[in-house]
């Protein structure tokens, strides 16, 4: 494979998403403004955000950064935190520092592209792919089959882009021991973790519970704030996380100072900014599921357990890719095919689509899309 290989879902959203009028496809609830930002997390912020001077901030974040995320685990200190130019920029920095040619990785299929593709650029890699008939499910078992001597890390993402599927606790903890027992890393993309609609299925974070986790987290879902473009990588494994610095010296270096000084605020002030993301969530959810429902020849939806993302399996006649097309061109509303989610190591079903349900404009969306189903 040659590297960097098309990233489709992000060409597909690049060449779309700001140019439709309903983008019915987005992987983030609706933002905020900073003046609402500031209203929520206090108004006493303001003036000391706007005397932030411009400097560069420190490598892996401010104190003040770092310190908040910390408190985001339970386990992880501030210095086993690094912040990073959004998830994207973790997600390349951390293979490039886990991976060499000759080690093997394990991934879980369908999936946010770079978290295959990066890998691939490194070493051979076994996709495991979720069972697309049984509500996204994962078999460990297969994790376990797919494991060679050479196996190096562990790949997964729950709550899962797009399925938002989740695993349950036994699960993750019989990976922690399939993994502890090899010494193999696993690298747990946790950008939808506080999107559970059941708080009771929400999982801990691999870095809190595994000295060999390296959990990935972002402001962009589950906080509702992808314009901050602040991720960040949590790890107790010191050494690693000195490797992970080299690698970010080549990349951004360091963040944005106001970035940072707003995502400090909003980790700070999360409770209503993470309630304000899951209320509209669970209502729209139930809006979107209740319109597919309406068309049950056309749509079947396995319920998403967390996140933004619905991903129905489209079985109308002209297949999920030719629905999409003419729904954007002929209604102007965005849904995504997963074709986009096509896979070089698993084959990846074709018929489903990609439904946003997090932003605003649901209803419109939905209006919109119903008058041109009603019409067919
Ligand atoms: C599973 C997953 N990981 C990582 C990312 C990257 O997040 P960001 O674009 O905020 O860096 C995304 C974005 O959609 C995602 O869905």
């Amino acid at each position: 494979m040659s590297f960097p290989e098309d990233f489709r879902l992000i060409s597909y959203l690049s060449r779309l998403e700001h140019a439709v009028r309903f983008p019915l496809s987005s992987s983030y609830p609706e933002s905020m403004s900073i003046d609402t930002l500031f209203e929520l997390a206090g108004k006493e912020h303001r003036a000391p955000f706007m005397q932030t001077m411009l400097d560069y901030p420190p490598l892996r974040g401010t104190p003040e950064l770092l310190e908040a995320i910390a408190a985001t685990y339970r386990q992880v200190t501030p210095r086993q935190v690094i912040s990073f130019a959004g998830a994207d920029e973790a997600i390349y920095a951390s293979f490039q520092m886990l991976l060499e040619p000759g080690d093997h990785a394990v991934v879980i299929t369908p999936n946010y592209q770079s978290l295959e593709s990066v890998p691939m650029s490194r070493c051979d890699v076994t996709g495991v792919a979720l069972d697309e008939n049984n509500d996204w499910a994962l078999d460990t078992a297969k994790v376990r089959a797919a494991l060679r001597a050479n196996t190096k890390v562990l790949v997964i993402n729950f709550p899962h882009n797009p399925t938002g599927a989740l695993i349950s606790r036994e699960q993750l903890n019989e990976l922690i021991e399939i993994c502890r027992e090899r010494g193999i890393w696993i690298f747990s993309d946790e950008v939808y973790r506080l999107t559970e609609f059941d708080p009771a299925d929400r999982l801990p974070q691999l870095a809190d519970v595994y000295e060999r986790g390296i959990s990935l987290n972002v402001t962009s879902k589950a906080y509702g704030l992808p314009g901050l473009r602040i991720g960040w990588v949590a790890c107790q494994d010191d050494v690693w996380m000195q490797k992970l610095e080299r690698m970010k010296q080549y990349l951004s270096i360091c963040n944005s100072m106001p970035g940072e000084f707003l995502t400090t605020l909003a980790l700070n002030a999360r409770a209503p900014i993470l309630e304000r993301v899951m209320e509209r969530s669970r209502s729209q959810l139930a809006a979107l599921t209740a319109f597919l429902a309406r068309y049950p020849d056309r749509f079947s939806l396995a319920v998403p357990k967390a996140g933004v993302l619905a991903f129905p399996r489209y079985t109308g006649p002209e297949g999920a890719e030719v629905f999409a097309t003419r729904l954007v061109e002929e209604a102007g509303v965005m849904v995504i095919p997963s074709v986009t989610y096509a896979s070089e190591l698993n084959p990846v079903s074709e018929d489903f689509l990609r439904i946003g349900f997090g932003r605003a404009n649901l209803d419109q969306a939905l209006a919109e899309m119903g008058k041109w189903l009603d019409k067919q």
